[in-house]
């Protein structure tokens, strides 16, 4: 019998990493968070110096690294450890998102990480959070969800996450950054964000974080 997944995918700030973390926790699932394995290798391309615009080095780092997550406590992001250190915050950073766009855009990156990523298929099942996890990395899961949300929302989200932390953001500057993040990741050639063609679409615009769960839970009882 196959192992049951939910692929998550839509843009930063759709809310899919919360609410992706939160349904597998629901389910009792395994949980991968993709777009951690991207800002691994960003970081790990900028602490050893590695070229951004070097794809077969990269794809190197994304053969060689080594990602570990721990268990999520209390709803708080899962520590992650990248090479045998524990990256803290800098994994969560604009900067670091920045970098794992820039890494994503190659083919050879995103095959080197395939592998890494259907490792997380494990019993009894799981939420997989990222860009194209639907159309690429699980393209038979059992239930495939696009999160969207307008880009002042989700400018907005992150300008209270960022805040929270006591980070000095705009939100000016955010929602320019989000549109320039959005306009990389869906015009690459390798993988662009956009929903599988059997994906259910839901506009997390005006939805809070339980209620898209919700609505995920029971489209998912339909299939179970
Ligand atoms: O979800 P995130 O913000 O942590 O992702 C950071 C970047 O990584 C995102 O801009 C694009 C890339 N990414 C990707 O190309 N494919 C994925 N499955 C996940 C992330």
């Amino acid at each position: 019998m196959s192992i049951p997944v939910v692929t998550i995918d839509g843009p930063g700030g759709s809310g899919k990493g919360t609410v992706s973390q939160r349904l597998a926790a629901r389910l009792g699932w395994h949980y991968l968070d993709s777009g951690a394995l991207y800002r691994a290798v960003g970081l790990s391309a900028r602490n050893k110096g590695v070229s951004l615009d070097d794809p077969a080095a990269l794809a190197g780092l994304a053969q060689a690294v080594d990602i570990r997550f721990q268990p999520a406590a209390d709803g708080r992001p899962a520590p992650v450890w990248v090479d045998g250190q524990d990256v803290g915050d800098a994994l969560r950073t604009e900067e670091t998102g920045h970098l794992a766009s820039r890494v994503a855009q190659f083919a050879a990156v995103r095959t080197a990480l395939l592998d890494k990523q259907r490792h997380f298929l494990q019993v009894p099942g799981l939420v997989a959070d990222g860009r194209d996890m639907g159309t690429t990395v699980f393209p038979d899961a059992l239930l495939k969800v696009f999160l969207t949300a307008s880009p002042e929302v989700r400018a907005e989200r992150r300008y209270k996450q960022l805040k929270e932390k006591g980070l000095d953001v705009t939100l000016l500057r955010l929602l320019g950054e989000i549109r320039e993040r959005d306009a990389r990741d869906a015009a690459r050639q390798a993988s662009p964000l956009r929903p599988a063609t059997d994906a259910e679409i839901l506009d997390t615009s005006r939805l809070s974080i339980d209620e898209a769960v919700d609505v995920i839970f029971q489209r998912l009882q339909q299939r179970l």
